[in-house]
Formats: structure tokens, C-alpha cells, sequence
């Protein structure tokens, strides 16, 4: 769909959705195309079924029925990006580490999918460059998402479920899904179902944990975090945001401050330490990452030899892949 989107530019919406976005939405149930509703209360199919569209989001999740895991994980990022809805200064510092990699000016005129985009933060950084997007969620962060994307009219919010999306083969040139797929119980069957919507051409970019492959501070960090989430994942939200914060406190105040002095002060053995991601960010974002990591139910971490057989098998070619406390991986379809 490349060449076509690139003319198909400003083609306006109806019901609130980018006509952009609705030629590419399937009713998840038939499969058929469908039509907005003249008073923006949703979308409708040549067979009749219906799907809501309230406060800016267009809802699919009742075509699923979510279960076990990913009925929790539902419900941890729904109380997350809820709780923690703001888009603030830092995410577009954290932007600019995401987004590296990736050629802007190509953007241009393309259509884009965010999987699993929580609150919004990373669909609003790229609905600058691209004609028209999806921020799609599977939990109720669609709905701080919509309160974030308000004003980029070329942005549909849509709650699905991303490996059963109301989406025509094909519909994106340019997929990104962050800090999600390694949330499934399944991931590489996650990214195949996600390559079904991207267009010939079309690019992907993932970011997904990593584990270092040695003996590290890093990873003593992450056998400690894996510990204290076989109780965490199972205690209350509310009760988890509280706890997050002084956890935070202690990893930002012993390991993030004594190592931006080292850094600074150019004390090698400080400058060492882990998370320097967090160097000159406010405590805040750490009370966050705080309550995603010990809360999510699920989560994978990699390294290269175990993700290279994913681009392999799906004939995809990898434009770029660094390892910044996680993996940041561009794609593209041949
Ligand atoms: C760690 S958050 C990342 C959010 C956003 N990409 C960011 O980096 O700010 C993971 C998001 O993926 C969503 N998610 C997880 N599994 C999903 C699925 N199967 N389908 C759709 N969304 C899913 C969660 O609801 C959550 O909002
Ligand atoms: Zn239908």
C-alpha cells in the first residue's frame, strides 16, 4: 500500500477516523470492510456487527475474550498507563533513543500501526511524520491514549487484542511495537501475526528486553528483579504503585546518582554502574519502569542469537540492532 497511501494523503475522515484508517479496518468477526457511523459512535460491517467507539476509542475488545495471562496482563497495563497517564518532557528524551534508527523523511505520507501502545507516548512522536496511525491497545491504556492523542486528528485509537487486530493483510508501512511482545506467552507467534499487517516494503521496529549473556551487575539486577516478581505480580496494583516508590528510590538514589557522578567526575568504577539510561531523567520515570517491571505477569528477556531466527524465518532484513539495556530493532520487509 505504499505508492497508493502516499496519494491517498489528507483524504479527511469520517466518524472521527481517518479514512486512512477505516479502508484498512476488518470486521474482526466476518472479515468484511467496514463503515464509520454518522454520529461517530462507532464502525459498522455489511453483515451488521457493530463496534463502539466511546471517548475516542474504537473498541474491538469484545470480538476477544481475554484469559489466564493475558487477561492479567490486560489489567496491569490498564491500571498503569491510567495511573501513570501523563506524556511528559522525558518521553521524548526516551524518544529520541527509541527512534534513532529510523529515517523520519520516509515517514512521509505512510501509514503507521503502534502495537500496544499504552499511554501514547511513542504514537504521538511518530504521527508527526506519518499521513495517518493506529495506536492500538489490547487494555484500557486505549482510553488515557486517546486522551493523549486528542489532538492528531490523523490518529485512530483502537482497543484489540494485536494478535487478533480488526486489520486488512498488509494495511502498514510502518509497524512499531515497544516494550510489548515480550509481554506474551508466545512472542515470535506475536510478531508473526503483527508482520500480517505490514505492506511490501513496510518496516518494523520492536523493542524488546534483553539479558546480558555474562556475569554482570546487570545481570544480578535482573535475578533480583525476577525474585521479587514471583510476589509482586501477584499483589494488588494500588498496594504496587505504593511499593514502587521507595524500590525507586533506592535503585535511583544508590545506583542512577553515584553513577551520572562518575560519569561526570570520570570515576570509571561508578561510571559503570547499571540502569545509566536513567542519568539526567527525574525520579519519576523510574517509580514508573518500577511498577511496569515487578507488575506485568509475563516477560521474556533476550539475547541476539535468540532473536536473529526470527528475522531469518520471516524473510524480514535487519536494518539495525543495538542492545541499550534492551533491544531496539529496525526492520524491513524485501
Ligand atoms: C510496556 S507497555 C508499552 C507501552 C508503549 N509502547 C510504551 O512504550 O510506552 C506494553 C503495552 O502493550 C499492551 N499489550 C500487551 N499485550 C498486548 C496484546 N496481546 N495486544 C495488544 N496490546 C497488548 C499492554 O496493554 C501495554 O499497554
Ligand atoms: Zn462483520
Amino acid at each position: 500500500m505504499t505508492n497508493q497511501a502516499e496519494e491517498e494523503v489528507d483524504k479527511g475522515e469520517a466518524g472521527g477516523i481517518p479514512t486512512l484508517v477505516l479502508e484498512r479496518l476488518r470486521c474482526p468477526t466476518c472479515g468484511k470492510s467496514v463503515t464509520a457511523l454518522d454520529d461517530g459512535g462507532g464502525v459498522e460491517c455489511g453483515s451488521g456487527h457493530r463496534f463502539d467507539r466511546t471517548a475516542g476509542v474504537l473498541d474491538f475488545s469484545k470480538a476477544g475474550n481475554p484469559k489466564g495471562s493475558t487477561e492479567r496482563t490486560f489489567a496491569s497495563f490498564g491500571y498503569e498507563w491510567n495511573a501513570f497517564d501523563e506524556v511528559r518532557g522525558e518521553d521524548e528524551s526516551f524518544s529520541t533513543v527509541y527512534f534513532r534508527d529510523v529515517d523520519f523523511e520516509s515517514l512521509r505520507g505512510k501509514v503507521g500501526l503502534d502495537a500496544g501502545c499504552g499511554k501514547g507516548r511513542y504514537t504521538r512522536f511518530l504521527a508527526r511524520y506519518l499521513a495517518a496511525e493506529v495506536a492500538l491497545d489490547g487494555s484500557s491504556a486505549a482510553e488515557a491514549a486517546a486522551r493523549n492523542l486528542a489532538d492528531f486528528p490523523g490518529v485512530a485509537v483502537v482497543r484489540s487484542d494485536l494478535r487478533s487486530a480488526p486489520f486488512a493483510p498488509g494495511s502498514f508501512d510502518f509497524i512499531s511495537s515497544l516494550g510489548v511482545l515480550h509481554h506474551l506467552d508466545d512472542p515470535f507467534a506475536g510478531f508473526e501475526q503483527l508482520l500480517t499487517y505490514l505492506a511490501p516494503k513496510g518496516q518494523v521496529l520492536l523493542y524488546l528486553y534483553s539479558r546480558p549473556e555474562t556475569r554482570s551487575l546487570r545481570s544480578i539486577g535482573q535475578s533480583c528483579s525476577a525474585g521479587l516478581r514471583k510476589l509482586t505480580t501477584h499483589i494488588s496494583h494500588p498496594t504496587l504503585k505504593r511499593l514502587s516508590t521507595p524500590i525507586a528510590a533506592g535503585l535511583y538514589w544508590g545506583l542512577v546518582v553515584p553513577g551520572a557522578w562518575g560519569e561526570k567526575h570520570g570515576v570509571g568504577s561508578l561510571a559503570g554502574l547499571p540502569m545509566d539510561s536513567y542519568r539526567g531523567k527525574p525520579f519519576r520515570s523510574m517509580t514508573l519502569d518500577t511498577f511496569d517491571r515487578l507488575s506485568a505477569p509475563v516477560e521474556h528477556r533476550y539475547v541476539w542469537s535468540e532473536l536473529q531466527p526470527w528475522f531469518d524465518k520471516t524473510g524480514l532484513v535487519v536494518d539495525a540492532a543495538r542492545d541499550e539495556t534492551g533491544w531496539f530493532i529496525l526492520a524491513h520487509r524485501p
